[in-house]
């Protein structure tokens, strides 16, 4: 029984998932027009999809111009060549929902918002003034940095000196054993986490957050991780710690297990700047990284 495609590509492609090819997955447009025709089943019921016709046809094997009005005759074995298709004007593309599939482009949608919501985001932060003495202490407030498109957040207490200065999360000293951490100990970018604090602004003196602070900057946070979306967090120190889970228990007690944050897996660790005051527990450190590395679905080189 041959078939007509009525419309192009698309129904070439519905053709094919009637023939029990839809296992392919989402065919984007290029596997398209370099796939193979099947043969059709005829006992599907295509009849919504494609028109039988009464009369066979000659498919066409080469310079195919005009894809309209090609005809497929099922008793003949037919092989497109799809090399010369030139008129691809009726091509539908397949929408997202249709094929489970996450176009590119939506894809880089989904990026460029998560971006324009961390911006808005930390326009708000700019201007919070819910901390007096923090508002009056600041240079400027520190929002967070990294690929928005994360799956591993690393958060950490506050900014430092270096971080008020410069308006990004660890650049100071505490940064540079993070960043060690990251790019030699986890090997991947530093770039492609996202950092993140507690509090967004400098307490005086680098003293502990008060858990008014915490509190008041618990929404900026909260709004953070639900742009990001992470899969995992590290928590770095116990203020990171103890916030996010709302638990007073020391980082000691709480490193080698994976708690949830909603649904976020998170592992904690000493911060950066407790290992370097006290170089000992590094081996702990690592320990902890590979737990993380571990869950993350990441090879450990030790
Ligand atoms: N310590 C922190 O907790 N956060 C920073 O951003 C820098 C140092
Ligand atoms: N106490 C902290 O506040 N942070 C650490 O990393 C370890 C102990």
């Amino acid at each position: 029984m041959p078939y007509r495609i009525r419309n192009g590509l698309i129904d070439y492609l519905e053709i094919m998932q009637i023939a029990g090819v839809s296992e392919l997955g989402a065919p984007v447009l290029s596997d398209c027009v370099s796939a193979e025709i099947v043969p059709v089943k005829t006992d599907g019921n295509p009849t919504e999809i494609i028109e039988q016709q009464n009369q066979t046809n000659e498919i066409p094997n080469k310079n195919i111009e005009n894809i309209e009005n090609i005809e497929i005759n099922k008793n003949t074995e037919n092989n497109i060549n799809t090399e010369n298709i030139e008129n691809t004007k009726n091509i539908e593309q397949i929408p997202a929902e249709k094929t489970g599939e996450i176009a590119q482009d939506s894809l880089i949608a989904m990026s460029k918002s998560k971006i324009d919501l961390l911006q808005e985001l930390s326009q708000k932060v700019a201007q919070c003034a819910r901390c007096s003495e923090l508002v009056l202490n600041r240079t400027q407030t520190v929002f967070g940095a990294g690929n928005p498109d994360t799956q591993l957040v690393f958060l950490g207490e506050a900014p430092g000196v270096d971080e008020d200065k410069r308006g990004q999360p660890f650049v100071g000293r505490a940064g540079v054993l993070l960043s060690d951490i990251i790019t030699k100990g986890m090997k991947i970018r530093r770039e492609d986490v996202y950092i993140c604090n507690v509090l967004r602004c400098r307490p005086p003196g680098n003293r502990t957050p008060l858990p008014e602070e915490a509190e008041h900057c618990k929404p900026f946070l909260e709004q953070t991780l639900e742009i990001i979306k992470p899969k995992f967090i590290c928590c770095l120190g116990a203020v990171a710690a103890q916030n996010l889970l709302q638990t007073t228990m020391p980082v000691g007690s709480m490193r080698g297990n994976v708690y949830y944050y909603k649904d976020i897996k998170v592992i904690c660790t000493y911060h950066p700047a407790y290992l370097l005051r006290n170089p000992a527990i590094k081996k702990q450190t690592w320990e902890d990284i590979q737990l993380l590395m571990h869950e993350m679905g990441l090879t450990v080189n030790k």
